[in-house]
């Protein structure tokens, strides 16, 4: 059942902003957030009134055909960010920084968040905690809003050792103190994917900025997943998803209509076309 806080959130027509995001956390409404690359699918998911729109560098995995996101590129993301603003006229669009365009020091992260807030995002989010802290701390100062992401870190999957949990019982303090210092360095917010729940339990009472959980149990201040995990788009999915409906299945079951309308020359019927 849909709660509705009337009193906040953005007025009907305007969008949805960071102060927003922070409105909501205050106000115990959880924050829904989903990936989107594309404009049609941001506009379908804008509808919905889903909060913020993550043009994440799942792009790479999800629609590029990429093993990992480390082959993304600026470009790509360029031109996913720009699709997914000019799909969605409400939802706060989040644009991942991609491997390769902020690690080498703060300049080049200002640079690189520079075009994807010139591309249509109204924030950037980029991976790790202390050790890339004086690139947020320029992000944020070039006036510029920042996500962190921690945990499960996929740019750093081949270091981490592969795709596991992040943050269990004695790298837990490692973890929050990460989370505290993006906070300090002004970031508005901060996904955890894959940590366990009582870790993020531990840092959600310890920040004043909201926690977007995937795969991080129920007590983060929103959730976020990839679109195609939630829509049911492949017979695969991460144990931390759910499918919330079978796109995958009824987009298949279009095509195999439009496939038999064609062999049965059933379409293109008369309303389809003009005679002469
Ligand atoms: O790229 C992405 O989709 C992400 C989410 C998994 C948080 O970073």
């Amino acid at each position: 059942m849909h709660k509705h806080h009337p009193d906040i959130g953005p007025k009907p027509g305007k969008p949805f902003r960071v102060q927003h995001v922070q409105q909501y956390f205050t106000a115990g409404r959880p924050l829904t957030m989903l990936t989107a690359y594309d404009a049609i699918t941001a506009r379908i998911i804008d509808s919905a009134e889903i909060d913020m729109i993550l043009v994440g560098d799942s792009y790479g995995t999800t629609m590029l055909g990429m093993s990992s996101t480390v082959g993304v590129t600026l470009d790509d993301m360029v031109r996913a960010t720009a699709a997914v603003a000019a799909g969605a006229s409400r939802a706060l669009v989040v644009a991942d920084m991609p491997f390769g365009t902020y690690e080498s020091s703060p300049a080049q992260a200002v640079d690189t968040a520079v075009v994807l807030v010139r591309a249509g995002a109204a924030a950037v989010k980029l991976e790790g905690g202390r050790r890339i802290l004086p690139q947020v701390k320029a992000i944020v100062n070039a006036g510029i809003n920042v996500m962190g992401h921690l945990g499960f870190t996929p740019q750093s999957e081949n270091h981490l050792g592969g795709k596991r949990l992040q943050g269990r019982s004695d790298a837990a303090p490692e973890l929050i103190a990460d989370a505290l210092a993006l906070q300090d360095a002004g970031a508005f917010s901060i996904v955890f994917e894959m940590v366990p729940a009582a870790t993020t339990r531990a840092a959600v009472n310890q920040l004043n900025i909201p926690i977007i959980g995937i795969g991080a149990g129920p007590d983060a201040a929103g959730q976020v997943l990839v679109w195609t995990d939630m829509a049911g788009m492949q017979d695969w999915k991460p144990s931390f998803a759910q499918v919330f409906g079978q796109v995958g299945a009824e987009l298949k079951h279009a095509a195999q209509n439009y496939r038999d309308a064609v062999v049965n020359r059933t379409f293109p019927a008369p309303e389809n076309y003009h005679e002469n």
